[in-house]
């Protein structure tokens, strides 16, 4: 079924939208065909960064719900009822659900799939690794943030992908501070990145998030300066996401990519694997503070 002969994904089957209660309010792009543009700027008081992290932290405790079931054997759309309930059980709204016609509470990515993948009937299988992206909305703010898991065992190049990619992530985030350029992140990124060899997706990026599912302020990945040098001030609040990709020592940097026919699912054209992790972040006076903790 969702695997061709040579082991890679395709397509399955997408269940039913699961239903929302009506006493939950909606981001304005639900129901229309996208966000209305975003006028405002990305600089949050801190009484609005708390409701900012009380979307993190439910977002972030669905990932941690999805984790706990993920095994061999089980379908990413049992994931996805898992988030969706725990997120509507908070009083909060799976941000992905109608965004720009996204059916389902979580992007569920796996192996070659970069993001966006759309939960259905694919069955995990052992020395899988899938990404978890749930973005939560409440209060009239979004918090948003993914994290690979392994599923069962895999090869030890693998558990290496993953955790260099947490640990790129985090390298993003501890470059952060307020005065500096927004395009150190991706420096950090990736310099570390090329250590190993791994390609570094440039055209799927991390993003300003708040009262704006995607504020229109990009954070890349990769090192693109001159370019992206807006300053860095306290009270900024973004994602660092990135997306690494096993092996392509020949084309270090950007990384090719295909879209699926459901106009969601992005792959490396390669079939590389490829990990991610994101947290939503503000800038503080001494750094950055993670929004995204369960
Ligand atoms: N959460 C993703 C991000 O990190 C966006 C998902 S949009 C969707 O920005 F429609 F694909 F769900
Ligand atoms: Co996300
Ligand atoms: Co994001």
């Amino acid at each position: 079924m969702p695997r061709d002969e040579h082991g890679n994904l395709v397509a399955g089957t997408v269940s039913p939208r699961r239903p929302i209660p009506a006493s939950i309010p909606r981001p304005e792009y639900v129901g229309r065909a996208a966000p209305a543009p975003y006028d405002g700027d990305d600089i949050y008081t801190p009484e609005q960064v708390e409701l900012i992290r009380e979307s993190g932290r439910i977002a972030a405790t669905a990932v941690e719900l999805a984790g706990e079931a993920i095994r061999p054997g089980v379908r990413t759309d049992e994931l996805d009822v898992i988030v969706h309930d725990y997120i509507v059980s908070q009083d909060a709204y799976p941000s992905t659900v109608g965004y720009r016609g996204f059916p389902k509470a979580v992007c569920t990515s796996i192996n070659e799939v970069i993001c966006h993948g759309i939960p259905d009937d694919t069955v995990l299988e052992n020395g899988d690794i899938i990404n978890i992206d749930v973005t939560a909305f409440k209060n009239g703010v979004h918090g948003d943030l993914s994290k690979t898991f392994i599923v069962g065992e895999a090869r030890q190049e693998v558990v290496d992908l993953v955790d260099r990619t947490r640990e790129a992530m985090n390298r993003g985030i501890k470059a952060v501070a307020p005065g500096r350029q927004i395009n150190v992140i991706g420096r950090a990124i990736e310099s570390y990145a090329k250590r190993f060899g791994y390609g570094v997706v440039r055209d799927y990026t991390g993003h300003g998030v708040g009262t704006a599912f995607h504020s229109g302020l990009i954070v890349p990945h990769y090192d693109a300066a001159p370019a992206f040098d807006q300053v860095m001030e306290v009270g900024m609040v973004f994602t660092i996401e990135p997306m690494l990709t096993m092996g392509t020592l020949e084309h270090p940097g950007a990384i090719a990519w295909d879209t699926w026919a459901d106009d969601w699912t992005i792959t490396t054209r390669d079939k590389a694997l490829t990990a991610q992790f994101e947290h939503t972040l503000v800038v503080t006076e001494r750094g950055a503070d993670i929004l995204t903790l369960p």
